[in-house]
């Protein structure tokens, strides 16, 4: 079963509180929560105060998926705001590792995302020091975006080289998930998905993140 982390940046941002219950209740496991700085991606979303305030409320992992540059600046600030996975992109990052240890070292799991044309084999070195990979299935910035199937290649040549190595990471799949994709991302080798679009705008949120949560 994959574990399923509906995007905040889909969600009625006036209803908050309300949309982080709903998580809380569902069959969610963790809350995917885009930063975006306006130079990393062409887009602005929301940032510490916001993550702050959905911390006092959700009961489930905070996933922070960090759009931004020079994220070694913000690392303390996520923790203290309530990240429990920071996730930097590795083209935001000069110094990859460092920043892998930086997060690692203020205590959270340590995330590397990959745009679409980023190649997976360029996480090899430090495979074996993340918990997560979230390959891009759009280019980042936006939601209610279409799924690039070359990501299906990509899931597959990483899911290989994590199984040939006996390793402990999540591959976690971001950007233009639906329910008529899901199975096929999952198929394979994802396992997180994030699901924006396809939670919030749902008739029935709770009930859209329980069919991806069987799939
Ligand atoms: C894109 C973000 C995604 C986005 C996904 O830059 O990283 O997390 O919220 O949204 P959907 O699921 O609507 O494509
Ligand atoms: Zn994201």
């Amino acid at each position: 079963m994959p574990l399923i982390a509906p995007s905040i940046l889909a969600c009625n941002f006036l209803r908050l509180e309300d949309e982080c219950k709903m998580i809380n209740e569902s069959q969610a496991d963790w809350f995917h929560l885009d930063v975006m700085d306006g130079r990393f991606v062409p887009n602005i979303s929301f940032g510490l105060p916001v993550i702050e305030q959905i911390k006092t409320v959700a009961t489930k992992t905070l996933d922070v998926h960090l759009m931004i540059v020079e994220p070694e600046k913000y690392a303390a600030d996520f923790k203290a705001a309530g990240a429990d996975i920071l996730t930097v992109h590795i083209e935001a990052c000069n110094h990859l590792h460092r920043n892998i240890q930086q997060i690692k070292g203020l205590g959270m799991k340590a995330g590397v995302a990959v745009n679409p044309h980023t190649s997976v084999a360029l996480l090899d070195d430090v495979l074996a020091d993340i918990d997560v990979v979230c390959l891009m299935s759009v280019n980042p910035g936006f939601g209610g975006q279409k799924f690039i199937t070359n990501t299906l290649h990509k899931i597959s040549k990483l899911k290989d080289r994590i199984l040939q190595r006996n390793l402990n990471v999540l591959i976690e799949i971001d950007g233009g998930v639906t329910l008529e994709n899901a199975a096929q991302i999952v198929n394979a080798g994802a396992d997180v998905l994030v699901a924006g679009n396809t939670v919030f705008k749902a008739p029935n949120p709770t009930d859209a993140i329980s069919q991806l949560k069987r799939i």
